[in-house]
């Protein structure tokens, strides 16, 4: 099972879409084992888009994340991670591909709604920074044996 990190950027909980979104990934099957709102501070931020540092939209993503509360979810599944970016859709609204996230939900190239986590490596670095230890969970669901098959003792 992998496990990723989610965050409702601070226009999808300004526009009131956290519950159509977190309905997505649970309608999917994907289990929410974490979720915090949070506001992002500076620091949090350049950490967390270190990767970005230098870039000409690198102020502004910051200034964006740092600019109103968002939602912290840590997401877990088979392929978590690769199932969340694809159902996010691609980086700019004007873009992504209808049926996903973004696709379907804005039409902004910096307002996108929506980060995921990119990598094995990435998620594992994301969760550590938004979740103190223990704030993730490892509680099972009593339906899991009907989102996968389990008959050959693991989750297909
Ligand atoms: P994210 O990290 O937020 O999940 O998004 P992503 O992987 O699809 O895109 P990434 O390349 O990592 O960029 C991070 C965020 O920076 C903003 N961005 N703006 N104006 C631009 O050219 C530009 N490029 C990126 C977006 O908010 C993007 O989600
Ligand atoms: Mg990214």
């Amino acid at each position: 099972m992998e496990t990723t990190l989610i965050i409702l950027k601070p226009d999808a909980v300004q526009r009131g879409l956290m519950g159509r979104i977190i309905g997505r990934f649970e309608d999917k099957g994907l289990h929410i084992v974490g979720c915090k709102l949070m506001q992002i501070s500076s620091e949090l931020a350049a950490t967390h888009y270190d990767a970005h540092k230098g870039k000409p939209f690198y102020e502004g993503l910051v200034r964006f994340m740092t600019s109103s509360p968002v939602l912290v979810l840590a997401v877990r599944g088979m392929g978590a991670i690769t199932i969340c970016r694809n159902m996010m859709g691609a980086t700019f609204g004007s873009k992504a591909a209808p049926g996903t996230i973004r696709g379907d939900f804005g039409v902004s190239n910096s307002f996108n709604l929506i980060h995921g986590s990119d990598s094995p490596e990435a998620a594992e670095r994301e969760l550590g920074l938004f979740f103190k230890p223990g704030e993730v969970l490892n509680s099972s669901r009593a339906i899991e044996g009907w989102i996968y098959d389990l008959s050959g003792g693991k989750p297909e």
